[in-house]
């Protein structure tokens, strides 16, 4: 296919323009000079404009006020500015605006009108450009060797292959796998404890009706030099997770799901205090209906019903701790959480048979 007009840039021979039509300053002298007039008068009126802005300056008071509508001598005025920013605006507006007018009417009525055809210039290279950076490339390829010397050509293109490879290793820095570990830093018979005081709870502690934040023991134990077991960004983490509410209800009140007739003492039960939407804190316990309510997306959980979802985005119930009693009559977890924590996401059903074999009905 030939390619000659587009590269060549000829001129085409009749691009279709209308006949020129002629302003009335084109054919008439005294139009022209009459409009030549009214441009001048313009420029001439923005120039008194302006002058009278530098007057508005100096001359008027601060402090002066105008007003649009009545008589302030009445006290009925209204719409009242500064005397002065109303000298300013409309002298420095009035002068700009006609200055600009005056141009455009200047450029419209006056100055040359005629078609021009401008011609465009070929986008491409020359084809003696395109040969020339063409022999350049293969001359550089030519004293590279590469085409001569496949053993390294293949190995550097190894090496640059392999650069991807740290990319990809630094991933697993972004954390363990879900399923590889434990859900929670809840254990069996690790203590239910205060989640300000630490202080451990027990079952008479509790009224009916009423909600405590916990949080597990460990979170305030000590080792032997009196350095906390877990500390610094592992306890931020472990605390976003083993977070917990514990309520008491009446025992008559409460339907635990099949499994899960022994997971309470006394009417209380322990829940995650993560909501399963989104991962919010939730505590807004109301104690007449058993509802807990998650301030983010409104979520409502039923606590006496298992958490069971029943308002809100939330996709899966409020997962709760096995609780029991220790020795001395502290409540304790029977185990960790049997189900994920926190919010949902995609691999949660496999993470979830991965834990119910971990468990393997222990419960
Ligand atoms: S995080 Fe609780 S409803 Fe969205």
């Amino acid at each position: 296919m030939s390619t000659e007009i587009e590269t060549t840039g000829d001129p085409i021979a009749d691009p279709g323009l209308q006949p020129h039509q002629y302003r009335p300053q084109d054919v008439d002298v005294a139009q022209e000079r009459r409009t030549e007039r009214q441009i001048a008068a313009m420029f001439g009126l923005a120039t008194l404009l302006l002058i009278g802005f530098c007057f508005a300056y100096f001359m008027i008071d601060a402090d002066e006020r105008v007003f649009a509508f009545g008589d302030p001598a009445s006290g009925n005025a209204f719409g009242g500015w500064s005397a002065q920013n109303f000298a300013f605006g409309t002298t420095l507006g009035g002068g700009l605006l006609l200055i600009g007018v005056g141009i455009i009417q200047w450029a419209k009525k006056l100055m040359g009108d005629h078609e021009m055809v401008e011609m465009r210039h070929p986008a491409g290279s020359s084809d003696d450009d395109r040969s020339a950076t063409m022999a350049d490339i293969n001359a550089g390829i030519q004293e590279s060797g590469i085409g001569r010397r496949p053993l390294i050509r293949n190995s550097l293109l190894g090496a640059v292959g392999a650069m991807g490879l740290p990319a990809i290793v630094l991933l697993r820095d972004l954390g363990p796998l879900p399923h590889d570990q434990d859900v929670t830093v809840w254990k069996k018979g690790m203590r239910v404890v205060n989640d300000v005081s630490g202080t451990p709870i027990k079952p008479s502690d509790l009224e009916v009706g009423q909600l405590v934040n916990g949080e597990p023991a460990v979170f305030f134990e000590t080792d032997g030099e009196g350095h906390p077991v877990i500390h610094g960004h592992d306890l931020l983490a472990a605390k976003a997770k083993a977070a917990v509410i514990v309520v008491r209800m009446r025992p008559q009140d409460i339907t635990p799901a099949k499994g899960r007739e022994n997971w309470g003492v006394d009417g209380i039960l322990c829940y995650s205090k993560i909501c399963t939407h989104v991962g919010c804190p939730i505590s807004l316990w109301e104690q007449q209906t058993h509802h807990l309510l998650c301030p983010c997306h409104q979520s409502t959980f039923d606590l006496a019903d298992n958490g069971r979802v029943i308002f809100g985005p939330a996709a899966r119930p409020l997962p709760q701790l096995p609780l029991a009693v220790d020795g001395e009559g502290y409540l304790i977890a029977v185990s960790d959480f049997p189900e994920i924590v926190a919010p949902s996401y995609p691999e949660l059903a496999r993470d979830q048979k991965q834990l119910n074999k971990k468990f393997g009905g222990d419960l």
